[in-house]
């Protein structure tokens, strides 16, 4: 049972935490109420940390909900069999966690007012936090070698599939305006202006000192330190915290640590080929040089040698 994946509409899900009915009940039957505010990533992207600033925002800067509530409780990610229930069970307004690619997502979405915040990280950043990830995450596969699971992730053969497909098809919304997206990247440069933005989004005026107090309670110090948001209390069968952490890191480009020079020219290969034609630009996007355009006289001359 553990380690062992299952297909659903194309996408591998591990089985011990997620089921096919408890998918299909996800996309078809899970009511959105028009005061839902979504939480969603691809896995590895920065979710506990933006439940860790939705929790403080709604609780106007006040860290007590953060501190005594897991934050599986705060904002379950409704999308496996016991988040749910708990989705179902919490008190309006509710803060949603999901990791579904968008055709995956609650039907009932699409006809509400409902809110979605879709934070989004550097993939390469992404593949080795979900490297590390899946050497203490009990119910994925053990990645083997970092080559071999580099290929797997460019491929979309792991859980929640595709980095490509799942990030070009949420910011097919961007224009919506019940959607709001975000990088990590973003976040760790300027959390406190990432945090106004997100306010702004929300329609949450927070005060000077509830703000500060945001950004304090949200940091990575703070959140490693906070047993309810460090995932300590996920029992070890599920999380082995012994060998790496959930808040392992918490930086940008740590992905120069661990990737080789050929694995770095094969994923800005199939990154670009994945990303050509959306309109977008992240933080990581090398910026874009413009060729100097030929001068008239350029295909005039014959360059030494050729003729
Ligand atoms: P690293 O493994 O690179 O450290 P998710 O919540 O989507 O699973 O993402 C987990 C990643 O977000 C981990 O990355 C974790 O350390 C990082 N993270 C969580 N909270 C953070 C915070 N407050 N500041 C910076 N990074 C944070």
């Amino acid at each position: 049972m553990f380690k062992d994946y299952f297909q659903y509409k194309g996408i591998s899900f591990p089985r011990v935490i997620y089921s096919e009915q408890g998918l299909q009940a996800a996309e078809n039957k899970f009511q959105v109420r028009d005061d839902d505010i979504f939480n969603v990533t691809y896995q590895k992207s920065g979710t506990v940390w933006m439940l860790e600033i939705l929790s403080l925002i709604r609780s106007n800067g006040d860290p007590s909900w953060c501190r005594t509530v897991p934050n599986w409780d705060r904002g379950p990610w409704y999308e496996t069999n016991l988040g749910l229930r708990t989705a179902q069970g919490n008190q309006s307004p509710r803060i949603i966690s999901s990791h579904l690619p968008i055709h995956l997502f609650a039907k009932s979405f699409f006809q509400s007012k409902a809110k979605v915040l879709y934070t989004v990280r550097n993939p390469k950043d992404v593949v080795v936090s979900l490297y590390h990830f899946s050497q203490i995450f009990r119910p994925y596969k053990c990645p083997g070698q970092l080559d071999q699971f580099l290929e797997q992730f460019l491929e979309g053969d792991v859980p929640f599939g595709s980095w490509f497909d799942h990030v070009k098809g949420w910011l097919e919304l961007r224009d919506c305006e019940n959607f709001f997206w975000i990088s990590y990247e973003e976040l760790h440069q300027d959390l406190r202006g990432s945090v106004e933005r997100i306010c702004k989004f929300l329609g949450k005026d927070l005060d000077t000192q509830a703000l500060e107090a945001v950004v304090e309670n949200a940091s990575f110090q703070a959140m490693k330190q906070n047993k309810m948001s460090n995932f300590s209390l996920s029992p070890s069968c599920f999380l082995d915290q012994t060998k790496s952490s959930f808040l392992r890191k918490g930086i940008i480009g740590d992905w120069k640590n661990h990737l080789t020079p050929a694995q770095i020219d094969q994923f800005d290969r199939v990154y670009r080929e994945q990303m050509q034609g959306l309109d977008v630009t992240f933080p990581w996007d090398e910026p874009r040089t413009s060729q100097p355009s030929p001068s008239p006289t350029d295909c005039l001359d014959p360059q030494p040698g050729s003729n």
